[in-house]
C-alpha cells in the first residue's frame, strides 16, 4: 500500500496544488492562488509518497467555528477512498484546534439541466462523515446555481457570544458577495455607545442601493438572540428567512439568514 499522508502545504507545493484545483474549477484555482499567497496556515496537501494528489484545509474563527476550504483531489485519484481519508484527518485537526462546529459550502451546479450534480461525490462524502445539510440558497452563486452548506457538530460548550442581544444596530453599507455573480450582503455592526441608525427606511435604502448597482438579491444575517428586536422591520422591508446556521455564534445562538429578491415588493405592515 502506498504511504498516504496529509502534510502542511508549503510554498513549493503551490503550483501543483493550483493545477489540481484547476482540473475541476478555474475560478476556485484563481481564488486559491491569491489566498495561498497570503497565508498557508491550516492548509494541507495529501501526498502519495512524495506526489501531491489532493488539497484541503480550514479557517477557524473566534466562535470556534471552522470552515473547510478547497477540497480537491487529482482526477486520477478520485473514487479510491482518498477523499474520505483526507476529510477524516481535517476533522481531527479542527478538533485539536478547539473547533466547536464545522461548516462546508458546496453548490447544486449541474452541467446540463436535469443532469448529474457536479458535486455529488463531495455531498456523499460529507453525509458519510455525519455532516447535516443546514442551508440551501437557490440561485446564490448565479442563476440556476444554489449554495448548500453542511454542518457537523464536534462538541458542546461554547465561547461567550460577542453579540449582545439588545445593543443598537448601525447599518454600514452593502457589497457583492465575491464568490457570487450578483448576490449582495448588507453589512451592520453592534454599536457599543450611541443609538445606531437602524430603521425600516435605512434598511430599504441600503437594499435599494444594492439593487441599483446590480444585485439580484440581498442577504442580511442576524444572530437569533437579536431577532425579536428587529423582525418586524425586516419583514416590512421585504426580507424573508431563508436559512439558519445552527449554533453559529455560540451554543443556542444561530445565524439567521434573511434574503430579499430584486423586484419583490415590500410587505405591507
Ligand atoms: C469530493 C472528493 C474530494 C471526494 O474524494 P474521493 O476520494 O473521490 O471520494 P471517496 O472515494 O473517498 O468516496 C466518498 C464517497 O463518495 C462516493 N462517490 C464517489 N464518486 C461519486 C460520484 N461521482 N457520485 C456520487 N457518489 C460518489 C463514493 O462511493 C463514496 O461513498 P461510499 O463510501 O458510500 O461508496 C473528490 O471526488 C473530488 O476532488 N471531487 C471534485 C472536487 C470537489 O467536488 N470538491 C469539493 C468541493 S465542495
Amino acid at each position: 500500500m502506498s504511504a498516504q499522508q496529509l502534510l502542511p502545504l508549503l510554498d513549493e507545493h503551490i503550483p501543483s496544488a493550483i493545477a489540481i484545483i484547476d482540473q475541476h474549477d478555474e475560478d476556485d484555482a484563481e481564488y486559491a492562488q491569491n489566498t495561498y499567497k497570503r497565508s498557508l496556515d491550516d492548509q494541507y496537501g495529501l501526498f502519495l509518497e512524495t506526489q501531491l494528489v489532493g488539497v484541503s484545509g480550514f479557517t477557524i474563527d473566534q466562535n470556534d467555528i471552522a470552515w473547510i476550504s478547497w477540497t480537491y483531489l487529482d482526477q486520477n485519484h478520485q473514487g479510491k477512498g482518498l477523499g474520505s481519508f483526507m476529510l477524516d484527518q481535517i476533522i481531527d485537526k479542527i478538533h485539536m484546534a478547539g473547533g466547536r462546529k464545522i461548516f462546508v459550502a458546496t453548490s447544486d451546479y449541474q452541467e446540463t439541466p436535469g443532469g448529474p450534480l457536479l458535486y455529488a461525490a463531495a455531498m456523499k462524502l460529507y453525509e458519510k462523515h455525519r455532516f447535516v445539510r443546514e442551508v440551501f440558497h437557490p440561485d446564490y452563486y448565479d442563476e440556476g446555481e444554489g449554495q448548500i452548506i453542511y454542518g457537523l457538530r464536534l462538541k458542546t460548550g461554547s465561547s461567550i457570544p460577542d453579540t449582545p442581544s439588545n445593543s443598537p444596530i448601525k447599518l454600514i453599507g452593502n457589497g457583492l458577495i465575491t464568490e457570487t455573480e450578483s448576490s449582495w450582503f448588507i453589512e451592520w455592526q453592534n454599536e457599543e455607545s450611541g443609538t445606531g441608525n437602524w430603521s425600516v427606511q435605512n434598511l430599504r435604502a441600503v437594499t435599494d442601493d444594492a439593487f441599483s448597482k446590480g444585485a439580484t438579491s440581498t442577504f442580511i444575517s442576524i444572530p437569533s438572540n437579536k431577532i425579536d428586536f428587529i423582525i418586524a422591520d425586516l419583514v416590512a422591508a421585504g426580507y424573508k428567512l431563508e436559512a439558519r446556521l445552527a449554533d453559529y455564534y455560540a451554543d443556542g445562538i444561530d445565524e439567521m439568514r434573511y434574503r430579499k429578491l430584486k423586484n419583490q415588493q415590500p410587505n405591507q405592515t
